[in-house]
């Protein structure tokens, strides 16, 4: 039985929370800015056609997403191209909040998701055209059996991006692992997490049978992306707080933890993998 771990102290909590420093898609991992002058809006949008253009997506795929958050990729997928997709998570209000964004959107037959750990699941094999995981695996106790399974969901030929925030290399992780920012930002925030240096991630994919086809660093752009949400933690500080006492102090610390150690202690990645065969 593959271990689970539990993480909806955070992602289950009102996704209201997360309108008030999030962007309007509600995107809950690292942008891409083009300029100096885009928006957080902008960047994310970006992120989201790098991720397409990542995946080869050209019109009408089947997508698997995994660890879906509010449903950015999923809801933009279907709207943008055509793609079939399914988002799954187990926090039960992200799926509400997504079913009734993808009404709005007029894409309701095209976004389906399911409520539970990706590990848990029965999917079908070698279904899907690509599958995405952004800012998820770093929830999951055993990322080989995870991209094992998302190998399997894949067609042959179809592609794997994976996104994540990860320790610089192992000595980072020796002397940080244990230190009170990080288990704060693990025990008080998330529940659970692993950072693991990309080397492990890369060995997991390769295990996984996986062909790595690209890696990309957006450590940059996952800074600039934690600015923008601190600057929109810190003007919606008082909304913030009728969701919890210290709510808004309490977020801040986490992101001004994550945004302290980028390119000496943590980096951010994206991994774009093939199943050859
Ligand atoms: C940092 S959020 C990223 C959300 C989304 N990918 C985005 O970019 O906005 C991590 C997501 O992973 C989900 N998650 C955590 N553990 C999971 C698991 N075992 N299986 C599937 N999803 C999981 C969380 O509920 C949350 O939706």
């Amino acid at each position: 039985m593959t271990v689970t771990a539990d993480t909806n102290q955070h992602y289950d909590l009102d996704p209201e929370l997360f309108g008030e420093f999030l962007d309007p898609l509600r995107k809950y991992s690292s942008a891409l800015y083009h300029a100096d002058t885009d928006t957080l809006e902008q960047a994310q949008r970006q992120k989201l056609r790098f991720v397409a253009d990542r995946l080869a997506v050209r019109g009408g795929e089947r997508l698997l997403d995994i660890g879906c958050g509010w449903g950015s990729l999923v809801v933009f997928m279907a709207e943008e191209f055509g793609c079939t997709t399914l988002g799954v998570s187990p926090a039960p209000r992200q799926h509400e909040y997504i079913a009734l964004r993808a009404a709005t959107a007029g894409v309701a037959d095209l976004v389906r998701t399911e409520v539970g750990h990706f590990e848990h699941m029965t999917l079908p094999e070698r279904h899907f055209d690509a599958v995405t995981m952004l800012g998820s695996i770093v929830h999951m106790p055993d990322p080989v059996a995870v991209l094992r399974r998302a190998r399997a969901a894949l067609r042959r030929g179809g592609h794997l991006y994976l996104s994540e925030s990860c320790f610089r290399n192992a000595a980072a992780r020796t002397a940080f692992d244990a230190n009170d920012g990080t288990e704060f930002v693990r025990e008080d925030i998330f529940g659970w997490g692993d950072l693991r240096p990309l080397s492990e991630l890369v060995a997991a994919a390769e295990d996984a049978g996986f062909s790595i086809i690209a890696v990309d660093d957006l450590t940059e752009h996952y800074r600039r992306t934690i600015e923008d949400w601190i600057g929109n933690v810190d003007a919606a500080a008082e909304r913030i707080d009728t969701h919890g006492t210290g709510m808004a102090d309490k977020l801040r610390h986490y992101l001004e933890v994550a945004n302290a150690g980028w390119g000496y202690t943590t980096k951010h990645y994206a991994l774009t993998c093939r199943r050859a065969r």
